[in-house]
Formats: structure tokens, C-alpha cells, sequence
């Protein structure tokens, strides 16, 4: 709960939020999935929403439940991942937490794919959208463009190539390789990488990174003074 006088520094700005995974249907009773649980994307929409902005938060399949003060779109596949974040712009800020799946099948099943003689499927794998590339590079791109990085291997420089080629203003750079889990986890270790190099942050839960990204949100942007 809120104290009632608690600063609003981000009063009168909009963000937009993906969290989660996406699911992409192979038929009518299996999909593409992975392990994110939504828990970062949603305290970073939480934590903007306690700092007075305005926040949509469009969220993939997830159990845990909606933040409170903010405008939660669920949808299912990265493509209408991509169609909900277009519809909620225009926005000062968008924050690209989701885990979105790289890969759909070329064409989705109609009815249950049965075993049978033909042995296995073969599944035909076509590329998804880049939702993040596709704001950081559009007409509509928001002031602030921030996305993440999932890596298990050159985490620094997998991050600062995908600053550039997605026009993001900061990457949040974390391994998803380290032990107990990050996907899915309590806790989260991230590095901010930005055209001003590398923060190193400590390990912290969620909603602590959460609130840190929203402190450099607004030292960025500036408070809006409401
Ligand atoms: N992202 C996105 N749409 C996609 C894939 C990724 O918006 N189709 C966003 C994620 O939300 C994240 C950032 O891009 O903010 C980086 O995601 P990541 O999976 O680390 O990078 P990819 O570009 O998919 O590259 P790869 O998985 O091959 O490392
Ligand atoms: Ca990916």
C-alpha cells in the first residue's frame, strides 16, 4: 500500500511494459514456451506505476497476478505481443522485459497432431517479430527505449551489439546462466549498459531492481514536478 504523500516523480508519463513469456501454438494443445515467470516485467510496471506513471503493462501467459495501478493487456503470441505495445503507444517510455519467443512454427495445426507411422514431426521453424527493434527503430519510438539481454555466454558484448541493432537507450544485461536460476527466480543480476557504459549492479530481488531502473528513469527524464 501507498503512503498517499509518497513522491510522484514520473505524474503525467506513460510507459508501456512487455513481461513474460509468449506462447506460440503448434496445434491445439501445444505450444513454444520458456521459463519466465513475468515476476521482472511486472515490478518494473508496479515500480513506475508508485512513482505516478502511467503504466500499460502487456503481459504474455504468467500465474502471478496483475500490479496494482496498472492497465494489464494479456495476450498469448509475440506477434500479438507486438499489435498490443503498437495500440498502447504513444508513450514516454517503453520497457522490453519479456522473454519473447524467437521461433513460431510455420503453420500452426489445426486439429491434434497424432503419433503414427510417419514417426516424430518435423517441425518448421519461422522467425517472430523483434518487438523491441521494432519501436526502437519506429515512427512511433518513445523518448526512452529499454530493453534486456538473456545471456549465458559474452554478456557485456552480446548487450552493447543488441544497444545498437534494437535503438535502445540502455540494455539491462543479465545472465541467465548463473546459479539457482534468474528465469523464473526471486532475485535478478543485471548490468545497465548504455551509450555511457556499464553499471554493475549488485544482486538484488526484483522489485529492488525494479525500483533502481525507475530511479534512473527518472534521473534521465527528469521529474516531472507534479
Ligand atoms: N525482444 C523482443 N522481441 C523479440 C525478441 C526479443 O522485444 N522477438 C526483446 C526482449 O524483450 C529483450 C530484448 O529484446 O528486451 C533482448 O531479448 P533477447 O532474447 O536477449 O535477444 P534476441 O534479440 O532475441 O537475441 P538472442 O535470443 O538470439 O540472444
Ligand atoms: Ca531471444
Amino acid at each position: 500500500v501507498l503512503a498517499p504523500n509518497a513522491p510522484k516523480p514520473l505524474a503525467g508519463r506513460c510507459f508501456v511494459v512487455t513481461s513474460g513469456p509468449t506462447h506460440e501454438p503448434i496445434d491445439p494443445v501445444r505450444y513454444i514456451a520458456n521459463r519466465s515467470s513475468g515476476q521482472q516485467g511486472h515490478a518494473i510496471a508496479q515500480a513506475l506505476a508508485e512513482a505516478g506513471g502511467e503504466v500499460v503493462l502487456v503481459s504474455g501467459p504468467v500465474v502471478i497476478p496483475d500490479p496494482q495501478g496498472v492497465r494489464t493487456v494479456k495476450v498469448e503470441t509475440a506477434r500479438q505481443m507486438l499489435k498490443a505495445v503498437e495500440e498502447a503507444l504513444p508513450a514516454d517510455g517503453a520497457i522490453f522485459v519479456a522473454a519473447v519467443a524467437d521461433w513460431r512454427v510455420a503453420t500452426e495445426g489445426a486439429s491434434k497432431t497424432k503419433k503414427g507411422a510417419d514417426g516424430p514431426p518435423r517441425l518448421e521453424l519461422v522467425e517472430n517479430p523483434d518487438i523491441l527493434a521494432t519501436i526502437g527503430h519506429g515512427e512511433k519510438r518513445p523518448k526512452l527505449v529499454v530493453g534486456f539481454a538473456a545471456e549465458t555466454n559474452d554478456l557485456l558484448a552480446n548487450a552493447q551489439a543488441k544497444l545498437m541493432r534494437k535503438g535502445a537507450d540502455a540494455i539491462l544485461a543479465n545472465d541467465v546462466s548463473l546459479e539457482g536460476g534468474v528465469m523464473g527466480g526471486p532475485r535478478n543480476t543485471v548490468h545497465l549498459v548504455s551509450e555511457s557504459g556499464v553499471e554493475d549492479w549488485p544482486t538484488m530481488a526484483k522489485a529492488d531492481v525494479a525500483r533502481r531502473l525507475v530511479d534512473w528513469i527518472v534521473a534521465r527524464m527528469g521529474a516531472s514536478g507534479a
